[in-house]
């Protein structure tokens, strides 16, 4: 049996627990958070250990393995710590608040410690996203000409007022583009494959009381010669489903309102649909169940190599502009 233990059971810690529920061998042995409430609640549910000190927590032999659910600016860190202490990592993204710390991490869990280090960018192992990479790669398709990634969504002074870290550099790592777009990010590039060079900019356009972006938007142009067009805003009226549209050549997809399409002269047939989320938002998409399940029984999972692309763009972003916005 793999003991796990899930630190910080906030929004997204339950999402981890529930993904571990039926997996052979593997169990919810223990929760670490800082807030006695959230302990309570998985005392009761799970009936498992909780500890409200991560550094006393690693000292248990029992644990197997650690999943990282907590504020950005903390996640380093906690990984390095817990790869040292001989722990296998799940780790919510983003890897890191920079490139050093991603860095640091890959070598630490690479060349050091060579333990298994999975990065949740779940949306990859979504049906419609397999399909579109099964479908390019299956049919001849022609070279990709452009993407267009698009995301709106809802984040007022509410949503940045419910936890200290948010909206603040120092503590999330930036805004829009590090915590909500950066899934969109990484479809792109995923699809798009090495950036040759863009354009961007970054805005504070709608949320006051920050410090970070609400709004992103760039001109990529890939070194296969496609173009890609991204926009991203937390400033809409609710969220949206993202939405990814390819030109090839010879084909032409949309991934849009969780299903992904082909338009083929004007007709638009349904190639797939994505499963709907038991628990958790719907926009988180249905794979952290998928990513997990991956992790423990041995097949593939993302890994720092994969969140890498994504994170470099971004903070490239922010190099570009980060004060003044
Ligand atoms: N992959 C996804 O789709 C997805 C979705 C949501 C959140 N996330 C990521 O998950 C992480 C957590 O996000 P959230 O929305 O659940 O945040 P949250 O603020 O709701 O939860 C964080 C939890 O960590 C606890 N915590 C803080 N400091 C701690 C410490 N030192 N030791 C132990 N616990 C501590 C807090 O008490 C809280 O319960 C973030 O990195 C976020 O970007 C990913």
């Amino acid at each position: 049996m793999r003991n796990v233990c899930i630190v910080g059971y906030g929004a997204v810690g339950p999402v981890h627990a529930a993904a571990l529920e039926g997996i052979e061998n593997v169990r919810l042995y223990a929760v670490c958070d800082i807030n006695p409430q959230k302990l309570e609640i998985c005392r009761t549910q799970y009936g498992c250990k909780v500890f409200s000190d991560f550094d006393e927590m690693l000292l248990d032999t029992s644990i197997d393995a650690v999943h990282i659910c907590t504020p950005h600016y903390l996640h380093k860190e906690m990984a390095v710590k817990a790869l040292s202490a001989g722990k296998a990592v799940v780790l919510e993204k983003p890897v890191g608040i920079n490139l050093t710390e991603i860095e640091e991490l890959h070598t630490i869990s690479k060349e050091q410690t060579k333990l298994p280090l999975c990065v949740m960018m779940q949306n990859r192992t979504n049906a419609c996203v397999v399909k579109l990479k099964e479908r390019i790669e299956s049919r001849d398709v022609g070279a990709l000409q452009g993407i267009i990634a698009n995301l709106n969504w809802h984040r007022d002074e509410s949503y940045y007022a419910q936890d200290a870290w948010r909206g603040k550099w120092q503590t999330e790592g930036g805004g829009l583009l590090i915590n909500q777009a950066v899934h969109l990010v990484d479809l792109m590039l995923y699809f798009g494959g090495p950036v040759k060079n863009f354009e961007s900019e970054i805005h504070r356009w709608g949320v006051t009381g920050i410090e970070v972006e609400d709004t992103a938007s760039a001109i990529v142009q890939f070194e296969n010669g496609a173009k890609g067009i991204f926009h991203a805003t937390n400033c809409y009226v609710t969220d949206e489903a993202f939405q990814v549209e390819l030109r090839f050549e010879k084909a032409h997809f949309r991934y849009a309102d969780g299903l992904l399409y082909e338009i083929l002269d004007g007709d638009v047939r349904v190639l797939a649909k994505d499963e709907k989320l038991q628990i958790g938002k719907s926009y988180w998409g249905c794979g952290h169940q998928t990513v997990i399940r991956n992790f423990y029984e041995g097949k593939d999972y993302p890994g720092i190599e994969d969140a890498y692309g994504a994170m470099k763009f971004v903070f490239e972003i922010y190099d570009k502009k980060k004060s003044g916005i």
